[in-house]
């Protein structure tokens, strides 16, 4: 695959996010940053190609977020397209489009896609019950239905989810369904819609992928396996919704199109909008490869459903292939938009300003293309400082610093090559072939390793030869070797310009030089002897601990917020009659002394007054108060507790306090004071 060219251009297209949110590195990591790579690789060899790209507006979690905000679906859209487009052009995603589906020419197109379907008979309509809010008027659309998950009996999952089990829903399986809009319990009630019957298509998806795409990602191949297997389902293309664009059919009033078949076709719109005049030849020539870069929870939609729509409308081209990532994890958890766990771009430059080819680095590095990966900011910083700044940007120092030193920053002679400068050279070519062998293959994450290896054979290559040495008696024999550093300077600038942009061009601007073409890679004859550098300037800089742990903190913040704004009190113990509870003696006592127990980092030890005597209790909350904090302050304990020996000292009751979400102890304390002894009743 990849050496014969069977076609004549490339259509990529990259999913379109919801603009229900920023974006953050999951999205990068698993769409843009691959697509980008590839994109800029196919530019840079010449090739003819686009890349597509846009908002996801329509759809229900958008209305969500409106109605929570209490603002349109149309203002929350504009808020974040525009945000999303500036993320996605601030980290040199190269789009040649990025339009959204409220536009003009999307409603139009998509409107036309479906009429063409349905007068072609290629929809079946049905009529089911689904639930409805008599009080808000309208039927509601699974999320829009909370109730008690039949699985794990939580009181608030979705209709369509049950967040604290994972389970997925039907909002018909919720026990005591109540609507999201009204409160009010909803009602069955009949409705049609439109459905594309996808088992009417099964027979040629099943030959088109298991047989003849083979070479799929085994991911995406196994997820269509497993899809197919199971067989097809008609699926539903309407809603009964007020926000996405209207059905164009009879009958249809109050019914949009479901978002997912609307959004694929936002790729042909947004072709049309880039090109009205040829958009049709990207779309329909059979010498045009087809390519969807997306995420693992769009294969089902971009390998069978879109697929069938195009079969159905008749005319154009299926996609050739669809590599498709799985999840980036942030530090072991799921990224999630609604518990605001991630690391969205924007303010990922506001802190870490100019690091964008870092961020694409190391998301390179860890693309989870078999598997889910995590990214981790100890990681981060590790394949910052031991490859960016050790490899990549020690070697073009160095080279860029030793011209400057001994020929005053002049592109020196060849004098004469040695056995080592070939060798040198001919490595380097070797792992450019692996480079394009990758790239052509999907395989971005490898490809940047060799890439790395490239800056390896130049760091290598310094080390053996050490010019700094033999400028002591050997100048002609520097400038060989200086100018063989420099031709594998101009070549990295090349090979990583898909990969880190921003560190291709800074090092273009060291050179003096233009882009060179891909096939330049490896050439001996990219810079001529003679040639007049610019300033050495370091290209990535050593990122410190406190950095990273400014951001591993602001995570940790999150967390606790997450875990206070989602806090439900566990549920009441079993029912006690009174005499028990008379048995229990609760007192209030007045801290004398508290001090740390010695090798116990839980355990603080306390002299409590307690108006008969005094007692010792043992309290495991030193994690949560100082000593000193307490010293002073009444307390309640249980003193009729049957006495213990914690670490060696004896413990005669217990405090009490109360355990907030995020697992902090608070002491209860009587908001008078008390003489110490006094019951609490
Ligand atoms: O999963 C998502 O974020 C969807 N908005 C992707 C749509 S891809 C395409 F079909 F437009
Ligand atoms: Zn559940």
């Amino acid at each position: 695959m990849g050496e014969e060219k069977r076609y004549k251009r490339t259509l990529v297209t990259t999913a379109l996010p919801y603009a229900n949110g920023p974006v953050h590195i999951g999205h990068l990591a698993g769409v843009y940053i691959p697509a980008d790579i590839y994109v800029r690789y196919l530019r840079h060899k010449g090739e003819d190609v686009l890349m597509i790209g846009g908002s996801d507006e329509h759809g229900v979690p958008i209305t969500i977020r409106a109605r929570k905000e209490g603002v349109t679906p149309q203002d929350i859209v504009d808020r974040y397209h525009n945000i999303i487009k500036k993320s996605f052009e601030d980290f040199g995603i190269t789009m040649d489009i990025y339009s959204r589906t409220t536009s003009e020419t999307h409603r139009q197109v998509a409107s036309d896609f479906f009429k063409t379907l349905n007068e072609k008979g290629e929809f079946i309509q049905k009529t089911t019950e689904q639930y409805y809010d008599e009080e808000a008027k309208q039927f509601l659309a699974d999320r829009y239905i909370t109730g008690k998950c039949p699985h794990c009996g939580n009181e608030r999952a979705y209709g369509d989810q049950c967040e604290a089990c994972g389970t997925s829903l039907s909002a018909l399986d919720l026990i005591d369904p109540k609507s999201a809009i009204s409160g009010s319990k909803p009602v069955l009630k009949e409705t049609t819609h439109w459905y594309l019957p996808l088992d009417k298509h099964e027979p040629w998806l099943r030959k088109w992928i298991l047989e003849d795409h083979k070479e799929w990602r085994s991911n995406v191949y196994g997820q269509c396996k497993s899809w197919l297997d199971m067989g097809l389902q008609p699926r539903a293309v309407s809603r009964d919704l007020d926000w996405g664009i209207p059905v164009p059919a009879k009958g249809a009033e109050g019914k949009v199109l479901y978002v997912w078949f609307d959004a694929p076709i936002g790729y042909i719109s947004n072709t049309k909008e880039l090109r009205p005049d040829d958009w049709e030849k990207w779309w329909k020539d059979p010498e045009t490869r087809l390519i969807h870069f997306i995420g693992k929870d769009n294969i089902v939609f971009h390998c069978i459903v879109f697929p069938a729509m195009l079969k159905a409308h008749g005319g154009y081209n299926l996609p050739d292939n669809v590599p498709a990532n799985e999840f980036m994890n942030l530090e072991g958890d799921k990224i999630s938009t609604s518990r605001n766990w991630a690391v969205w771009l924007h303010e990922y430059l506001e802190d870490m300003p100019g690091k964008q080819d870092v961020l694409r680095y190391v998301l390179t590095a860890n693309a989870p293309e078999t598997k889910d990966n995590d990214f981790t900011w100890k990681d981060y910083q590790a394949r910052n400082n031991n490859e960016l700044v050790a490899i990549l940007g020690n070697f073009v120092n160095r080279v860029m610093v030793l011209t400057h030193k001994y020929f005053g920053g002049k592109v020196p002679e060849v004098a004469a090559m040695e056995a080592i400068d070939n060798e040198a050279i001919e490595e380097l070519r070797g792992y450019k072939r692996e480079v394009d062998n990758l790239l052509d293959n999907f395989r971005f994450r490898d490809a940047q390793k060799e890439a790395m290896n490239m800056a390896r054979v130049g760091n290598k290559y310094l080390a053996d030869t050490e010019p700094w040495k033999v400028a002591k008696t050997d100048m002609a024999r520097v400038g060989t070797i200086l100018n063989v550093s420099l031709q594998i300077t101009a070549s990295l600038a090349t090979v990583f310009e898909p990969f880190l942009p921003f560190t291709s061009a800074k090092i273009l601007k060291q050179l003096q030089k233009e882009q060179m073409e891909w096939g330049s890679i490896g050439r001996l004859d990219l810079i001529e002897a003679g040639h007049q550098l610019g300033a050495p300037e370091l290209l990535f800089e050593k990122i410190e601990d406190s950095v990273v742990d400014a951001q591993i903190a602001k995570l940790e913040a999150t967390k606790a917020a997450n875990e206070k704004a989602n806090y439900t009190p566990k549920p009441i113990g079993e029912t006690i009659d009174f005499e028990a509870f008379e048995k229990l003696d609760i007192r209030v006592g007045l801290v004398k002394e508290c001090t740390k127990v010695p090798k116990a980092d839980k355990l603080l030890c306390f002299k409590i007054d307690d108006g008969l005597g005094g007692r010792t209790i043992v309290s495991g909350i030193a994690k949560h108060y100082e000593p000193e904090q307490l010293v002073g302050k009444r307390v309640c304990f249980i003193a009729n507790l049957a006495p213990r020996k914690l670490k060696g000292i004896e413990s005669q009751g217990m405090i009490l306090s109360a355990e907030g979400a995020d697992g902090h102890l608070s002491v209860v304390m009587p908001d008078s004071d008390v003489e110490p002894g006094s019951q609490v009743k």
